[in-house]
């Protein structure tokens, strides 16, 4: 087997990085070509069931060490995203991670019955997006209580699709929310969304810089907080992690699998790296392992728990 060849809920990747909701995720092209430039998979970006608007503009900022952004979700509906995906498989054969957000417990259940009937590899649902508290309140998985009612209305209409929980790092003790999800029903954990949120200030115009005044944190300052939401869930749940948040080299990719990621989520270092961040991840990753007599990466899963 191929040193980076990877299995996940019983699914198949060449390579374990697969690109992180919200970057790229919007066509079935761009996300073909993106699995074309080195990525073993990809994730959508988070399909609603009926059309979303995001926020007004200014949504993203970017400087050297982090990107922070408040799109707000914007998406066209679930029947442009059944032509999307339909353009991506005609491209690929890689797996496809849908993933799905709703504002209550009864739309969870309607979008994941109609993402169901798509066919995606793995359903992942975004219960933790930090910028829609103006229209849903505090995040869902902030609450223990919510993380299970979530988990349990997705689960009860995916089918045999596996579904992954996708966490957020802003709470006080998310190996708990990991367990609640567990205990009903995931298959497996994604973690970490965003940081923050966060909020800069142009001091000329004495106003938030985004629209929305606040935003996700994302990219290299976040690594040591995804490393450590990571290892915390690794201790508390038996089911597979997607570990994200801030991988941008191959170095910090190897950091997550020892700390329990099985795949690994990569989005802002497309920004960092360039198009092909996902080929020199993976070389990068490929070097370590050769240098390190790695023959294969299921031996570094958690490996860091160990020592
Ligand atoms: C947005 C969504 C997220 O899940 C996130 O982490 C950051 C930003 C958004 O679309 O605003």
């Amino acid at each position: 087997m191929n040193t980076l060849q990877t299995t996940f809920c019983g699914i198949s990747f060449e390579n374990p990085l697969v690109l992180a909701s919200g970057i790229l995720g919007v066509t079935g092209e761009t996300m073909a070509d993106v699995v074309n430039r080195g990525a073993g998979g990809v994730t959508t970006k988070s399909w609603w069931v009926t059309k979303h608007e995001g926020h007004k503009n200014p949504v993203i900022i970017a400087n050297d060490s982090y990107l922070m952004n408040a799109v707000g979700l914007p998406d066209a509906g679930i029947e442009k995203s059944r032509e999307e995906i339909t353009e991506y498989r005609k491209h690929t054969n890689a797996p496809i991670i849908a993933n799905i957000v709703a504002g209550s417990v009864e739309d969870f259940t309607k979008i994941t019955q109609k993402a169901t009937q798509l066919h995606p590899d793995i359903i992942e649902v975004n219960i933790s997006c930090p910028n829609v508290k103006k229209e849903f309140g505090n995040l869902f998985s902030g609450s223990c209580h919510f993380a299970e009612q979530m988990t349990k209305s997705v689960k009860n209409h995916a089918g045999d699709i596996p579904v992954s929980i996708k966490l957020s790092p802003n709470v006080a003790n998310i190996a708990d929310v990991a367990r609640a999800c567990e205990a009903n029903g995931a298959d497996a954990i994604t973690a970490i969304n965003t940081v923050g949120p966060g909020l800069r200030i142009n001091p000329e115009l004495r106003t938030p810089i985004l629209h929305n005044t606040f935003g996700g944190v994302s990219g290299p300052a976040i690594l040591p907080i995804a490393l450590r939401c990571v290892w915390d869930i690794y201790e508390a749940v038996k089911i597979p992690i997607i570990g994200t948040g801030g991988i941008t080299t191959g170095r910090d990719a190897i950091e997550m699998l020892l700390a329990g990621g099985t795949l690994l989520g990569v989005g802002t270092a497309l920004h960092f790296r360039g198009k092909d961040a996902f080929s020199l991840i993976s070389q990068e990753m490929e070097e370590f392992c050769q240098a390190e007599g790695v023959k294969h990466i299921s031996e570094l899963i958690g490996a860091a728990h160990q020592a």
